[in-house]
């Protein structure tokens, strides 16, 4: 109620809220047993055992459960379904997601997951052209816009622009790439796409993704994101352009993805990897990276997500971790479905998210005006980020390893 207060002052201080914030407006979100539980939200149907349920909220339900949230020292904790979802959908999505959380709990008890990664030069090599400094100008450019909110007064100006670097990359490079704006009903901003078609199995596709717009709490103040999630689309840029250089065809197709409204409830990813299911695609991996700046447990300690994520991915970055990146890694949970790589572990695909910290030692200034570049931020640690992206494509690109599972 704190923050509805505020951003209401806020807003008849400064002028009229932005649209996103209408409080008539409902939406269909999953959230977690606790919050329903405390927010004595009415849902349409609960999974005890995976402890989530589904349930129709108002926007000014949704502030109530960002409230909850933050006081429990994490973020919002709720992901929005699809739109035009049927209540009587609403048990099989939850059967759907129980499947999923047990055919991968059963993986992990019974360790099948595949042969280790031998080592690679050419990853060596690429790792090695990672360049901080690359990053940084990447996020001072990103963190330069007021914001980058999905209902913001100018939603797509970094989407524009950013297509216009990503084309010009693309032109000096000798790989075959091109680059694809993705529209979405629910909101007016563009996802982003870059496709490095493979040569021999094009139609298995490795995800590379991170969103591009950023928030703040009290919506209608500046948003610069620097950290969430300038940041991470900067690391995977940076991956982009190694492999550009290095100018070899991989023979699966590679997909870097941009997303659009994010902060809002994955809206962007969950429209892409949605209609990636509908249409059967075979997609072996997703990476996901938001949030690379802040080495709040330390430089090059990264936290390897262990919910939402495949334990056979997670394996993989574990991997190479050990024998190109040498970071430390530690184990880190968000306890709900944080960011993009949930709407693909939604989909039954395999995702990994490895991140700044553990979700506790993360950044406390991200949301906020303050989500800027400062002393505490690190292009080296970015940098890491960059170089596990980078791996993680040429391995997953040019060998046959799938989810043994
Ligand atoms: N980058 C955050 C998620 C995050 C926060 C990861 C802290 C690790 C540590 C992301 O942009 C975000 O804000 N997600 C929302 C959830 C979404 C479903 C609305 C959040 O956590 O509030
Ligand atoms: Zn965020």
């Amino acid at each position: 109620m704190k923050y509805l207060i505020l951003s209401l002052l806020f807003s008849i201080s400064v002028g009229a809220a932005p649209q996103a914030h209408d409080t008539q407006k409902t939406q269909t979100i999953m959230t977690n047993m606790d919050i329903i539980t405390a927010l004595k939200l009415n849902p349409t149907v609960i999974d005890k055992e995976i402890g989530v349920g589904i349930v129709n909220v108002s926007n000014e339900q949704i502030e109530e459960i960002h409230e909850l949230s933050h006081a429990a020292k994490r973020c919002a904790g709720y992901q929005t379904l699809e739109d035009g979802i049927a209540i009587n959908q609403h048990d099989s999505i939850l059967s759907d997601l129980k499947n999923i959380v047990n055919r991968h709990k059963k993986a992990e008890n019974l360790s099948i997951l595949g042969k280790p990664l031998t080592y690679n030069s050419r990853i060596d090599e690429a790792v090695s052209m990672i360049d901080a400094e690359n990053i940084r100008s990447w996020v001072e450019w990103l963190s330069s816009y007021n914001d980058r909110y999905h209902a913001g007064k100018t939603p797509n100006a970094h989407v524009e622009e950013m297509e216009t670097r990503l084309k010009a990359m693309i032109a000096a490079s000798s790989i075959e790439a091109r680059v694809e704006r993705i529209t979405h009903k629910r909101t007016q901003q563009n996802s982003l796409k870059v496709i490095i078609p493979g040569t021999e199995r094009p139609e298995e596709i490795v995800v590379l993704g991170g969103h591009f717009d950023s928030i703040n709490r009290f919506y209608i103040l500046p948003s610069p994101g620097a950290d969430d999630n300038a940041s991470g689309t900067s690391s995977l840029v940076e991956a982009l352009r190694v492999l550009l250089t290095q100018g070899q065809q991989p023979k699966r197709t590679i997909e870097f993805m941009w997303y659009a409204a994010e902060e809002v409830g994955l809206w962007g990813s969950s429209d892409i990897a949605n209609s990636y299911k509908q249409t059967n695609k075979d997609v072996i991996a997703v990476l996901q990276l938001d949030m690379t700046l802040y080495p709040g447990d330390g430089e090059r300690k990264f936290g390897n997500t262990s919910d939402f994520t495949s334990p056979w991915l997670r394996q993989i970055i574990s991997d190479l971790n050990s024998l190109y990146v040498n970071g430390v890694e530690l184990e880190s949970a968000c306890g709900y479905g944080c960011s993009d790589h949930a709407s693909w572990y939604r989909q039954g695909y395999p995702a990994a998210f490895p991140m700044e910290s553990t979700f506790n030692g993360s950044n406390k200034k991200i949301h906020t005006t303050d989500d800027i570049i400062s002393s505490s931020s690190s292009f080296d640690h970015a940098a890491m980020f960059g170089e596990l992206a980078v791996a993680f494509a040429i391995e997953l690109g040019d060998n046959d390893l799938r989810q043994p599972y």
